[in-house]
């Protein structure tokens, strides 16, 4: 009998599947080049919580979240200050490998990138076979992981077939199910439904929902109905004039950033007066 495959190495990051994860962001600052982005942003993201950053363009939203996985130092002039904590691990310390930190705090982005060449199920196993991962049973971790994103009914019978075959909500469901794969703890998702149309976008809506039992999930979006519908907390940023760093007004729970918010900026930008 062949020796059992191995399966992922444990980490700092590492921990028993369906644990709950915290990311704490503290006194977060991010420039490009000598441009400073973002000023000292505190965040606490809660296990098993839809946490939703909201705010008008360039006010720093994605660069926090690339922040948060560690995507912000791809960018040649991009440096920063401060700490990012997932649970009680530092993901910028000596600990903990960039590629570790990236499995355990996966992205999703704006428009889903699928690999074009790859099948629907290898699409799905991408993410470990790029890190070398071998899995037990690889047909029954991609029909569960397309179960999770919603997307195993439709395709159940076209796993071979191309992941450039489907529609752009069904890519963007496939992408999920890549990133479920290797088993984050956090899901980060840049403006996942942007380029969606609204039954789409209710169907990754619900994926979010059903995820979020068991996956920290951090979302960016421009649609205030979205974050009202998906988030349980809600942070706010803006920026102060041209120029100037991001950072945030007012963060708590979503319910009360709507409906009772503590600055008046908060209410004028959810009620849509600028933005
Ligand atoms: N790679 C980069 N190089 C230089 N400056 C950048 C880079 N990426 C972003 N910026 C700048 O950083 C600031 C914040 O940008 P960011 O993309 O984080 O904003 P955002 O809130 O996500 O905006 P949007 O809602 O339009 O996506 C902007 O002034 C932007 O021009
Ligand atoms: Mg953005």
């Amino acid at each position: 009998m062949p020796p059992p495959a191995p399966v992922m190495p444990p980490t700092p990051l590492s921990a028993p599947a369906n644990s709950p994860a915290q990311l704490t962001a503290s006194n977060v600052s991010a420039w490009f080049g000598s441009n400073k982005v973002l000023e000292r942003v505190s965040l606490v993201m809660e296990p098993r919580k839809v946490t939703a950053l909201i705010g008008p363009s360039g006010c720093g939203k994605s660069t926090f979240l690339r922040i948060l996985n560690r995507m912000h130092e791809l960018v040649p002039s991009a440096a920063l200050a401060g700490s990012v904590k997932l649970d009680d691990v530092d993901i910028y310390g000596r600990a903990v490998p960039v590629t570790q930190t990236r499995l355990r705090i996966g992205m999703v982005f704006q428009r889903p990138n699928p690999f074009p060449s790859m099948t629907i199920a290898q699409n799905v196993l991408s993410g470990l076979r790029l890190s070398g991962i071998k899995v037990p049973n690889p047909d029954a971790l991609v029909r569960e992981c397309l179960e999770r994103a919603g997307l195993w009914r439709e395709t159940r019978n076209r796993l071979n077939e191309s992941g450039a075959a489907l529609s752009g909500g069904q890519l963007q469901r496939l992408c999920i199910a890549r990133s479920l794969a290797v088993r984050p703890r956090v899901l980060l998702m840049d403006e996942p439904c942007s380029a969606l149309d609204p039954i789409s976008t209710s169907v990754i809506e619900g994926t979010i929902k059903e995820l979020s039992g068991d996956i920290t999930i951090v979302i960016v979006t421009h649609n205030m109905q979205q974050a009202q519908r998906v988030s349980h907390n809600c942070a706010l940023f803006l920026v102060d004039g041209e120029g100037q760093p991001g950072h945030i007004v007012e963060a708590g729970p979503t319910e009360e950033v709507f409906n009772d918010p503590i600055d008046p900026r908060t209410a004028d930008y959810v009620h849509g007066v600028f933005g």
